[in-house]
């Protein structure tokens, strides 16, 4: 499952709209029922209107009905992991709980597992 995820992310990120940055990203989540969105990085001329590929693919499923998951794979364009931005980071605790493993990966062969716990403690959370 873990090549499988790099390997959509890997894909996903042929399609980013990167060429302000020319830094692309690519990402694969599953979902709680099996389900795999991905997406990629969406600039814009504007450069704060640009959108990171964690929140397309999320958004993706979510208006897809789809509100749990379990495992998102990240692949960026530079020499070290591409970890989620802070923004990526508080859009993910939205919809996942602290183990939701987070997966950055340069390769099918080179990744590294992180848990949301970890890059996000102690979340802002309305609900609790
Ligand atoms: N980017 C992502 O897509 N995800 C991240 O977690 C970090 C940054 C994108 C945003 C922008 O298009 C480019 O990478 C450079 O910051």
């Amino acid at each position: 499952m873990i090549s499988e995820l790099i390997e959509k992310a890997l894909e996903a990120r042929e399609k980013a709209y990167a060429p302000y940055s020319k830094f692309k990203v690519g990402v694969a989540v599953l979902t709680a029922g099996g389900k795999i969105y991905t997406g990629c990085n969406v600039e814009n001329a504007s450069y704060p209107v640009g959108i990171c590929a964690e929140r397309v693919a999320m958004s993706k499923a979510v208006a897809d009905g789809e509100t749990e998951f379990t495992v998102i794979a990240i692949v960026g364009s530079g020499e070290n992991y591409c970890m989620p931005c802070g923004m990526c980071r508080q859009f993910m605790a939205e919809f996942c709980k602290e183990d939701f493993k987070i997966i950055v990966a340069k390769s099918v062969d080179d990744y590294k597992i992180m848990k949301m716990g970890e890059l996000l403690p102690y979340t802002f959370d309305l609900c609790k």
